[in-house]
């Protein structure tokens, strides 16, 4: 029925092909690429059956009052107040409402963009998506500065910003989230509690400094929406990757999807090091069980996707 099958020895062959490191066969798989429209429309259409970008990227003012109590969305015992800052930062329509685009990028965080030299191609697209508040400038040639879409876990205030409890990081962050101007700051605040006084910090320091950047904050389904399709596709992901929910919305927005920075493999095909993140230490986790992602699996699904010419995989130089 035309629906998008990604069967076990689709995901198996192109295992081999990544596991032999035949980089021969990769490269010409990136230069022979082609986009397939139809194949485009089509998975557009499957998971518009799943879920609506448009209305899922973020819930709306109009969705909560100040004072609301909520369940979270992967912990439902635990609950979250929404807040007067929280409320007050909810967007009143969605952020991506009516937006299309002719060619996006999609940039994942893996170490592999180092010497790249995709800054120019990756800012040259009509929407640029980053994940997790990546720094830009000083990887500029290898990873571009545009950054229409910039995802944050609320870990990252830990991660990157000293949990605020210095005045500097405080500094760093609102250097940060200035650099960013009008576009969309996406913050999944509703997933597991844990982050919600970095969430409220963050939100105060947004309206302390009356920064432009327009805040998103995921709805409550989306998170099983994005599973369901992917489940539904034979593609067993519990908790899907922030890069591979990026690339499930983009869709939405997206005629031509090129995805940056996604090698979740420790070593490239030539056998050199490739670090977890390009701009920090960060060490791979996903092989042991305590990361919910599986990225590798992931992996495979977007390059059997590349295969068929629905999205772009840039894994190597750009020239
Ligand atoms: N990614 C990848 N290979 C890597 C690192 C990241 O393919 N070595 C992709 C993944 O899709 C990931 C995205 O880039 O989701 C952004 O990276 P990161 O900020 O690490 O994403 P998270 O999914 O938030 O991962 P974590 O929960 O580990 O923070």
């Amino acid at each position: 029925d035309g629906e998008l099958s990604l069967s076990r020895s689709m995901i198996n062959s192109s295992d081999k092909i990544i596991r032999k490191g035949g980089s021969s066969i990769f490269q010409h798989a990136v230069e022979g690429w082609k986009i397939n429209s139809s194949l485009v429309l089509e998975i557009r259409k499957n998971i518009l059956r799943f879920l609506d970008a448009e209305r899922d990227v973020s819930v709306v003012k109009s969705s909560f009052k100040p004072g609301d109590v909520i369940h979270y969305v992967l912990d439902r015992r635990r609950t979250l107040n929404i807040s007067q800052d929280l409320h007050s930062l909810l967007p009143e329509v969605s952020p991506m409402k009516n937006r299309r685009f002719k060619t996006c990028a999609v940039v994942g965080n893996s170490g592999i963009l180092l010497d790249s030299g995709c800054g120019k191609e990756i800012d040259s697209h009509d929407f640029v998506i980053r994940c997790n508040l990546a720094p830009v400038v000083e990887f500029a040639a290898d990873v571009g500065t545009k950054s229409d879409f910039i995802t944050m876990n609320p870990s990252v205030v830990q991660r990157a910003f000293g949990g605020f409890r210095n005045e500097s990081d405080r500094e760093k962050f609102v250097r940060r989230l200035s650099m960013l101007n009008d576009s969309v700051l996406w913050i999944p605040a509703f997933m597991v509690k844990g982050g919600e006084k970095h969430v409220e910090w963050v939100n105060a320091l947004i309206l302390k400094n009356k920064l432009k950047v327009r805040t998103a904050y995921p709805s409550l389904r989306l998170i099983h929406a994005v599973r369901g399709y992917w489940l539904t596709n034979k593609v067993h992901i519990k908790r899907p990757s922030t890069g591979l929910l990026m690339y499930t919305l983009a869709t939405r927005f997206c005629d031509e999807i090129h995805l940056y920075g996604f090698w979740p493999f420790p070593k490239d095909l030539h056998g050199k090091p490739v670090k977890y993140h390009y701009y920090d230490d960060l060490k791979y986790r996903y092989f042991s069980n305590a990361s919910p992602h599986r990225m590798p699996l992931e992996f495979k699904t977007l390059y059997v996707l590349h295969n068929r010419g629905a999205l772009k995989l840039t894994t190597g130089r750009c020239v």
